[in-house]
């Protein structure tokens, strides 16, 4: 029975000693071996990604031992889905990332099949990860931990199928998010029931290693799958529950991504598990957002990352060695009931060579001396005035433009990558996978955008992070001029700052 084996002697009876296994050696002398043939061509500057090979979901987002970790869903052999292991980076300002050591990979019998996503804590000066164990079909939640925060020795499996009530699936029940309240952990993890909808469930421990089934956290068939990697946090004196559902319906202009994303504001009652939700929204409306998670900093921020890429999708870097990255972390905050996203500030001490400009009238399409480039910062506010159509063209070449704009009819933002050069495929119940849009209300006649680019992805901003918009973009190398358009009448930048992000 590996349940609730004493941490102690595990440690003792599996390698006498913290030594590293050898799955996790091999992983890393093959990223030595083999990220230097990675193709640089779509690599970012400032955002996670895998040193080579494939990553999905940021798993174990936390601050610990004076750091900020965030571990990986990785497969470091291919860069397509695989084996997953933890892959590893630590940060102090969520801008500059170093990569650690491989943290685990699937090298026991209970996650022989993959070490799938989960988060981690903090507890009695060890760093705990709480991961889904797969094996034979099987998931099971398990623990590892590391008294450096870098070395992870393996606990064994602490939540199994012998857990669960009756009508809860043993192979769709993954990616615990574990967190601390009134000296209880609690972990919630996704979960199908045997009826077919999705769910979340709720556990309670005294210590990370014993666990009780508390009950239901959520239930309803609107998911095709699961509601995937739940995180939940408190902004602002609410619960926040974020989850990813599969195979979500689109809800008129939202959720028009297959695989969605969702945040849920309102209250969980630790007694039953219950989550009465008041509002809920999808968190980002562009294209690449998955498997979002949270942090709470030292100075109280409550900090959001997530996957950006998504499934279901062809992925134009895997021929180049890689594919996968994280966003740039953003800050939550809840305003008039509603979920506010902003870059996290530290960002702003990377800028270089600003360029400032205002009351600059667009007819057709201008351009601006210093306004261009693909690791940029733009920032800019625009009265829509008579313009249709006003916005940004975006990777623009002498063939290829990716377009953010405000769509006066349908007061909408459009993020258009139809013209980007590549053509990714889809699942064929998507609807595409190059046009997306979200509803926007203007302030007066003004939307403000900003705008991240960083050589092949695209993070937009608007009216202060009341929505964003990200998606991947993949141009050509000559493809980096920016210019601002109006349709159908006139517009004008009220303001604009422009910055180089340079790490
Ligand atoms: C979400 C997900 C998780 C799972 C992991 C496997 O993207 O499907 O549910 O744990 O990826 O890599």
């Amino acid at each position: 029975m590996q349940k609730f084996v004493n941490a102690d002697d595990k440690i003792y009876k599996r390698n006498g000693a913290e030594k590293r296994s050898a799955a996790i050696v091999a992983a890393d002398n093959y990223i030595e071996r083999f990220r230097g043939s990675v193709d640089p061509a779509y690599r970012h500057t400032y955002h996670v990604m895998p040193p080579v090979g494939w990553m999905n979901d940021p798993n174990g987002f936390n601050y610990a031992f004076g750091k900020y970790h965030m571990f990986f869903q990785f497969n470091p052999y291919s860069a397509e889905w695989g084996p997953m292991h933890w892959g590893h980076y630590t940060t102090e300002d969520f801008v500059k990332w170093h990569l650690e050591p491989t943290a685990i990979a699937p090298d026991e019998d209970y996650d022989r099949d993959g070490c799938f996503s989960g988060t981690s804590i903090v507890k009695d000066n060890g760093f705990y990860l709480m991961y889904t164990a797969v094996a034979g079909g099987l998931q099971t939640q398990a623990l590892a931990r590391s008294a450096d925060g870098v070395n992870f020795v393996k606990e064994g499996q602490v939540i199994t199928g012998e857990d669960l009530p009756a009508d809860c699936s043993r192979s769709d029940f993954r990616d615990p998010k574990v967190f601390l309240r009134n000296g209880i952990y609690y972990a919630i993890t996704g979960s199908a029931d045997v009826d077919g909808s999705g769910q979340l469930l709720l556990f309670g421990s005294p210590d990370l290693m014993r666990w009780k089934y508390v009950g239901r956290v959520w239930k309803d068939r609107r998911t095709e799958g699961i509601y995937e990697c739940p995180d939940l946090t408190v902004i602002d004196g609410k619960d926040m529950l974020i989850t990813s559902p599969q195979g979500l319906a689109a809800d008129g202009w939202r959720h028009e991504n297959l695989h969605g994303n969702l945040y849920m504001a309102g209250s969980i009652d630790l007694e039953t598990g219950a989550f009465h939700s008041e509002y809920e929204d999808e968190i980002d409306g562009g294209f690449d957002f998955y498997a979002a998670q949270t942090l709470t900093a030292p100075d109280g921020r409550i900090i959001m990352t997530a996957w950006m890429q998504m499934w279901s999708r062809s992925m134009p870097t895997a021929k180049d060695g890689w594919a996968g990255a994280a966003i740039l972390p953003r800050e939550l905050s809840i305003v008039d009931g509603k979920l506010i996203q902003t870059p996290v500030r530290e960002i702003e001490k990377y800028r270089q060579n600003g360029v400032y400009l205002s009351e600059k009238t667009i007819d057709g399409e201008v351009s601006f001396a210093g306004v261009s480039g693909v690791k940029v910062e733009l920032d800019f506010s625009l009265n829509v005035d008579s313009a249709e159509k006003t916005g940004v063209k975006l990777y623009k070449g002498d063939v290829n433009e990716t377009k953010i704009y405000y769509d006066a009819k349908q007061e909408k933002v459009v993020f258009d990558r139809s013209g980007m050069g590549i053509r990714i495929s889809h699942d064929p119940k998507e609807k595409d996978a190059s046009v997306r849009s979200v509803k926007i209300k203007l302030n007066g006649n003004v939307i403000r955008f900003r705008i991240f680019l960083d050589v092949s992805s695209c993070e937009v901003f608007i009216n202060g992070g009341e929505r964003t918009m990200t998606g991947n973009v993949y141009s050509g190398p000559a493809d980096n001029g920016i210019c601002f358009f109006a349709e159908g009448g006139i517009s004008e930048i009220v303001r604009l700052e422009k910055y180089d992000i340079v790490v």
